[in-house]
């Protein structure tokens, strides 16, 4: 098929069979990520809250699920779903010391099992300390258990925060470590890092360096959108595209995706996050000013009655 001019001048990749993971469309014609590139590439995916990162992560790891091993760190409970729709492993991290941890990730690697470390509700420098012993596990896999994988962390600021934010210092320091051994020195060892992050600035240098493809979604702040600029080497012109981005619209670049900026938007998703489907707004309860306040204070153990007064 003849390529447009446009097409042409992006660069859009075309790879073809399992390596071929279609993730959207640009002005109506299909986009896919490479995927061998991808698993020595690696990817970095940012935009705002709500800008869609976890359903394009997701859009990513239903497209390539069963070709490749998948190992997705899950700090929300989003991917927990993929248990039921593929088979993974879920490993609920609250219930493991972080030794048995590293255990578990060694052995994923040794038997090509694709799982997911859900860590939902634990706090913070628990869950640093669960996601760098877990990390180094896959890392310290022998060589002959070196096969490729995706590593998925959502939210990857927080285990490799940039700065401090009150965390443990040793458990900060665990997590920025093994963070930054994933996306540098994972290649070797089969490992592909793909993280997305609400805030560039938020994420840790030397995280962020690594990836050569960028997914980059919609961003307000300045000092993000210069990181991105910086990181991606784009005019600043270029740059400022990200402000006008639509929720769901990511602009790609890099060797697994395209030569030059492409805004891709994201096609739909099979399986759902923690929060199901998208609710939009719906009505709020009618209910009288005396009653909700007396249900809101009612005693746990006791069925609500009427508010005796209206608590202002
Ligand atoms: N391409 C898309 N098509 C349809 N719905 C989408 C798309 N992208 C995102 N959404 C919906 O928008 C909402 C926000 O998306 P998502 O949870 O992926 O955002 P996020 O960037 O991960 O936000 P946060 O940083 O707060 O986790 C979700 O309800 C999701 O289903
Ligand atoms: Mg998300």
């Amino acid at each position: 098929m003849q390529q447009s001019p446009q097409a042409a001048f992006i660069a859009p990749v075309r790879p073809e069979g399992d390596n071929a993971l279609e993730i959207g469309t640009c002005m109506e014609l299909k986009v896919f990520v490479d995927l061998e590139e991808l698993l020595t590439t690696r990817l970095l995916i940012q935009g705002n809250s709500g800008s869609g990162k976890s359903h394009l992560l997701r859009k990513l790891l239903e497209e390539s699920a069963g070709v490749v091993q998948q190992i997705i760190v899950d700090p929300e409970a989003d991917f927990v779903s993929f248990g039921e729709t593929f088979g993974y492993t879920v490993v609920d991290a609250a219930k493991f010391k972080p030794s048995k941890l590293a255990s578990v990730a060694r052995k994923a690697r040794e038997l090509r099992g694709s799982i997911v470390l859900t860590l939902e509700g634990m706090p913070i420098d628990d869950q640093l300390r669960a996601v760098a012993a877990f990390l180094n596990g896959l890392f310290d896999a022998p060589p002959e258990h070196w096969h490729p994988a995706i590593v998925a962390v959502d939210e990857a600021h927080l285990f490799a925060p940039n700065g401090d934010n009150g965390e443990d210092k040793e458990a900060r320091k665990e997590g920025q470590q093994a963070m930054a051994n994933l996306m540098s020195r994972g290649r070797k060892r089969g490992l592909a890092g793909i993280i997305a992050t609400q805030r560039l600035s938020k994420l840790h240098k030397n995280v962020a360096a690594e990836a050569s493809n960028f997914l980059l979604g919609r961003t307000f702040l300045d000092i993000d959108i210069a990181r991105a600029v910086d990181l991606l080497g784009m005019s600043r012109a270029d740059g400022e595209q990200v402000r006008n981005l639509n929720r769901g619209e990511f602009l790609g670049l890099g060797p697994a995706i395209a030569r030059r900026p492409m805004k891709v938007t994201v096609g739909a998703v099979m399986t759902v996050g923690k929060a199901g489907a998208s609710k939009g707004l719906t009505p709020l309860p009618s209910t009288s000013a005396a009653d909700m306040a007396s249900m809101m204070l009612a005693d746990d153990d006791q069925p609500s009655t009427p508010a005796l007064r209206v608590v202002r």
